[in-house]
């Protein structure tokens, strides 16, 4: 299934339709560049616990309003919020909005760990509130044609695939102080970085029944107490296998690639290289035959291969635009959003699950925490 064109369109009568910001750092920029491009959306409201922060985003984007209580903000008349938090704020806000009957469009990961997950999807059912989860890199042109490949039936529902992702992220990096402790961040390559890659992966290749994982911090010991390593296998229901590699510890970074394959052999890639640029490395499907090396590419020209995090985000704007004006047609058509919460679950499950087996040295069966409710992680027998 790909997804429906995003559209911004309103009917021309209606009112605009507000929507606040939660957390006014760096990926709020995206969402604001976003909304404000989407006919009929006016960002009435923001709010961050540092109350400067969010009078000067206000001020920078001319939006009316700046807070530093959320259920001050949700209050305001918004119908609609987005949360750019660190990963354990995202809870608390996305049920203040539920609260407040308010649809709300949170950043990845959903959450840091499937309990939260499961009160989020819970409370937002309740409150009859759309709930999204962004992951924008399922709107680059070579990643939906992967998906589209496999709903058109030119290839069939890959049998193997891979996760390999060589990020560079430094002291700098981590200097921020919610970076690389469980207790703020709820982990590290994974849950952060990768996890984009793992919602790619699971989107071409379908329900994952049992990880196999192993997570090490083995270069960034010095400033983060995360994991900068991770290595795990994937079976999925369809007893198709995969693996995944990530890691924050190469320099240059080499970017991410997720390859998958069918049974006749069909392959295709999407690569992630530069960090925030999604394009296709590897295409050959039926007749089809598309080769690209980036990383020659880059070598020869002399460009770097690591990019500023603003540019990186600055590449994203117009995938952040698409699924943000497809969330907010979802509001305004009463559909649901093409990535709900209940989308966003199934890669944090995996991830949830690879660092339980790290814990334990045992594989882990998805099953008993497909549905929201059921929260436990069981080691496999
Ligand atoms: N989709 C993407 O590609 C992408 C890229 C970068 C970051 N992100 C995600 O965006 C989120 C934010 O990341 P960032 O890099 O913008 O972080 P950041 O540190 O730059 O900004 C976070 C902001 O939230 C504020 N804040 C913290 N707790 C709050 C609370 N309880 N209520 C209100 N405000 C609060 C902080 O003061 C800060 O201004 C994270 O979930 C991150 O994973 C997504």
């Amino acid at each position: 299934m790909s997804y429906p064109a995003a559209s911004g369109a309103q009917s021309p009568a209606s009112k605009p339709l507000r929507v606040g910001i939660i957390g006014c750092g760096k990926i709020a920029i995206n969402h604001v560049h976003a909304l404000q491009a989407i006919e009929g959306v006016e960002v009435s409201a923001v709010v961050d616990v540092d109350a400067q922060r969010a009078r000067a985003f206000a001020d920078a984007y001319g939006i009316r309003h700046a807070f530093d209580d959320v259920d001050a903000m949700l209050s305001s008349g918004i119908e609609v919020a987005t949360v750019c938090t660190p990963h354990p704020a995202h809870e608390a806000n996305v049920l203040a909005a539920a609260r407040h009957g308010v649809h709300v469009l949170c950043e990845k990961p959903i959450a840091v760990d499937l309990d939260q997950a499961d009160r989020m999807i819970a409370a937002t059912d309740a409150a009859g509130v759309r709930f999204g989860v962004v992951f924008q890199r399922r709107f680059w042109p070579a990643a939906q044609r992967i998906r589209a490949a496999i709903d058109e039936g030119r290839m069939t529902a890959p049998i193997t695939g891979s996760v390999i992702a060589r990020f560079r992220r430094d002291a700098e990096y981590y200097a921020e102080p919610w970076r690389g402790r469980w207790d703020t961040e709820g982990g590290g390559v994974l849950i952060n970085q990768a996890i984009h890659h793992v919602d790619l992966l699971l989107w071409f290749m379908g329900p994952a029944k049992r990880v196999f994982g192993r997570i090490a911090t083995l270069a960034h010991g010095e400033f983060i107490e995360v994991e900068d390593t991770a290595v795990a296998t994937i079976e999925f229901e369809s007893g198709a296998l995969a693996t995944i590699h990530a890691s924050t510890t190469f320099d240059p970074g080499h970017g991410v690639q997720v390859l998958v394959s069918d049974r006749a052999g069909n392959t295709a890639s999407v690569l992630e290289f530069p960090e925030g640029t999604g394009l296709t490395d590897v295409w050959s499907v039926g007749d089809e035959r598309e080769y690209r090396d980036p990383y020659a590419d880059a070598f020869r020209a002399g460009q770097p291969f690591d990019i500023p995090i603003a540019e990186i985000h600055g590449g994203l704007v117009p995938y952040h635009a698409l699924q943000i004006a497809e969330f907010i047609d979802a509001v305004r058509n009463g559909r649901e959003p093409v990535v709900t919460g209940r989308e966003a679950r199934k890669s944090l499950a995996v991830i949830a699950a690879i660092y339980e087996s790290s814990k334990t040295g045992m594989p882990i069966d998805l099953a008993a925490t497909r549905s929201a409710g059921a929260n436990a992680v069981t080691t496999a027998a």
